[in-house]
């Protein structure tokens, strides 16, 4: 079947985190209101224009997943959020089973919020929860209380959603393994069917890349980095989650099904400001500010500021790079001699499971996942 995933591009925030350099802006750099009802109708309506392009260049039928994220999609009208799914469902075929994720701030829901979403045709929601520990929220620059997480979880479920997700990060400095324990049985208490977990990456050009440069915040140690990981993949699997990828892991049947076809190297369209797409090995990516968004959609609807076509080299690193990460691993026999060349010194170090080699398959153990990025290296080699 020729399927096409739509990610969505919401480029806005209230205030940015001093952690983050996702492609994002406040209403104070774009001089526009904290009122956001009225960009909310206007950008919505880029996004429809875009959507119109992209019908008229892709030969997909049908959209098995459409995903929002950001910036922050809740800050924008429910009803215009619904008009780019139902846009999506006129110019190609809907999957009647569709994923449709929005990611969510805590702080930008209330219940009434939540119910128009699941009325506007969401069926998933993943909250930025990153850290139960006050502390910790602080050091992360996040403003959101802890307790609006029980709330907006809480609440998703009453109005509806049967997917409910959080994301959490660890490694912040300053949180102790003690504070990750409390994040982690905070987040299982929730009524949640999937968690992501990311270490907290120090990104140039961020708030908290310029303390890190200057020595006012020192990070913790990769070891202590690593428990927190272990710690996590423990907690998560005795609570029922399996782990399906390197920072995922979800109740059965409840895998994020649009990061999977990502994965997988699947087609998708990023609709919005910045978004990347990925049709049959092109790669092309839109322009990043809103404002040169704007106008390229006005003026052709196509946003596009470059494109490129891997080579098949290149098409091959991406996919072991992407694939490792799954659960499902990489079928031994997909490698060449040279890519296997490697992997039997790390099966026998642990860092492969043995019960999957024996079945032909290349699947990281847990100590393996700790390393996934020297094992992509190796068997790149
Ligand atoms: C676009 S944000 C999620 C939605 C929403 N804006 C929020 O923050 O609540 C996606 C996720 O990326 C993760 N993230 C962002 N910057 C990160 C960084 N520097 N290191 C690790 N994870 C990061 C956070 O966990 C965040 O929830
Ligand atoms: S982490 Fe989320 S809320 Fe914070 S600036 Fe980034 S996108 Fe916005």
């Amino acid at each position: 079947m020729n399927t096409l995933a739509f990610y969505v591009h919401i480029p806005y925030c209230v205030r940015r985190c001093g952690y983050c350099d996702f492609n994002t802006y406040t209403p104070g750099e774009l001089s526009i209101t904290n009122d956001f009802s009225v960009t909310s109708r206007s950008y919505i309506d880029l996004l429809l224009r875009e959507i119109e392009y992209a019908r008229e260049i892709s030969t997909a039928t049908v959209v098995p997943t459409i995903f929002f994220g950001g910036g922050t999609p809740t800050l924008m009208e429910s009803k215009d959020l619904g008009r780019v799914i139902a846009s999506i469902g006129s110019h190609f075929e809907l999957a009647g089973d569709a994923e449709i994720t929005t990611e969510a701030n805590p702080d930008t829901v209330t219940k009434e919020k939540l119910y128009d979403l699941r009325a506007a045709g969401f069926n998933r929601i993943s909250f930025g929860m990153q850290s139960a520990v006050p502390h910790v929220l602080a050091a992360l620059d996040r403003t959101h209380n802890p307790e609006n997480v029980v709330k907006a979880t809480t609440w998703a479920r009453e109005v509806g959603f049967d997917e409910v997700s959080v994301d959490l990060i660890y490694g912040t400095a300053g949180e102790s393994i003690s504070d990750w324990e409390t994040t982690l049985d905070t987040a299982l208490s929730l009524p949640i069917t999937h968690i992501s977990a990311y270490a907290l990456i120090v990104e140039s050009g961020t708030k908290l890349g310029a303390q890190v440069k200057r020595g006012e915040v020192v990070m913790p140690d990769d070891d202590q980095t690593a428990d927190k990981y272990l710690m996590a993949d423990e907690k998560f699997t005795a609570a029922g989650f399996d782990w399906y990828e390197l920072s995922n892991w979800s109740k059965p049947g409840s895998a994020c099904r649009h990061n999977i076809a990502y994965w997988n190297g699947d087609n998708w369209w990023g609709a919005g400001a910045g978004a990347h797409s990925h049709i049959d090995g092109r790669r092309f990516w839109n322009v990043k500010h809103p404002a040169a968004y704007t106008q390229k959609v006005i003026e052709s609807g196509n946003p596009m500021q470059e494109q490129e076509i891997l080579t098949a080299d290149e098409a091959r690193s991406e996919e072991i790079m992407l694939q490792i990460r799954l659960a499902t691993g990489i079928p031994l026999s997909s490698l060449s001699p040279n890519e296997q060349r490697s992997l039997p010194g790390f099966l026998a170090d642990g860092y492969l499971l043995g019960p999957a080699w024996e079945g032909g398959s290349v699947i990281l153990s847990q100590a393996g996942r700790l390393i996934a990025d020297r094992i992509v290296r190796e068997i790149l080699l």
